[in-house]
């Protein structure tokens, strides 16, 4: 009785305390956060619930004991599969970017979550620093491997990064030929125009 009040009075507070958080502070607990603790919380209730119960006689027959080894395993990784099918942690397709010319488009595509270049590189002084600094890459992808052209020297850049890696950096940078080939042409026509 004691625990289920425990459990209770937590889930309570995972649910409650996030609206009493001042707006300034910025932190920002969204329903999948939460339900997200709340698993938590019920699985360790269930835990020291568990931990009450009068030991279990061990398993004498081989076939049950695999056939409930086979039983957790189905059922942990089915709801890591699911869990990941119904939230997966990358959306790459599905965006059309809106803009007049296709540098435009691009940028847009650039700046936007969905391809998340901007988490990585900087350009123009905002971005990320994982990656090189992209604010002239349409005046250097020219010398980067001899004898390649910028505009192939971009194109393996988006598609196969690891072709070569610009020191002194790691190969961090996922492939993206996911992406749509009008999304590629756009892309390609901003880093062409970022002289
Ligand atoms: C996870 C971080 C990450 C993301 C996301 C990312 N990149 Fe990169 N990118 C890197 C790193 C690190 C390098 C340098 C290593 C290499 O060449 O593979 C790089 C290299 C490049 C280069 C070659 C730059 C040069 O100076 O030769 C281009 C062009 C580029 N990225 C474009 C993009 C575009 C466009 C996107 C979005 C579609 C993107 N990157 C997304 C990390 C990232």
């Amino acid at each position: 009785m004691r625990l289920f009040v425990t459990l209770v009075g937590v889930l309570a507070a995972i649910w409650v305390i996030p609206f009493l958080l001042p707006v300034e502070s910025g932190l920002k607990f969204g329903v999948p956060y939460r339900v997200f603790f709340s698993l938590i919380a019920v699985f360790g209730g269930f835990w020291f619930y568990l931990l009450r119960m009068p030991s279990m006689a061990p398993v004498k027959s081989t076939r049950k004991a695999v056939a409930s080894i086979a039983l957790v395993f189905v059922l942990s990784t089915g709801t890591i599969v699911l869990f990941a099918n119904l939230a997966p942690q990358f959306a790459f397709e599905g965006k059309s970017a809106s803009g007049a010319t296709a540098g435009e488009r691009g940028k847009a595509l650039f700046n936007d979550a969905s391809a998340g270049c901007f988490l990585c590189h900087v350009v123009a002084g905002s971005g990320g620093a994982r990656g090189p600094d992209l604010s002239h890459v349409g005046a250097v992808a020219g010398n980067r491997r001899p004898g390649m052209s910028a505009e192939d020297y971009l194109k393996e850049s988006l598609m196969n990064p690891v072709a070569f890696v610009v020191p002194p950096f790691d190969n961090i940078m996922p492939p993206f030929s996911r992406l749509s080939p009008e999304a590629i042409n756009d892309l390609l026509a901003y880093l062409r125009e970022l002289k």
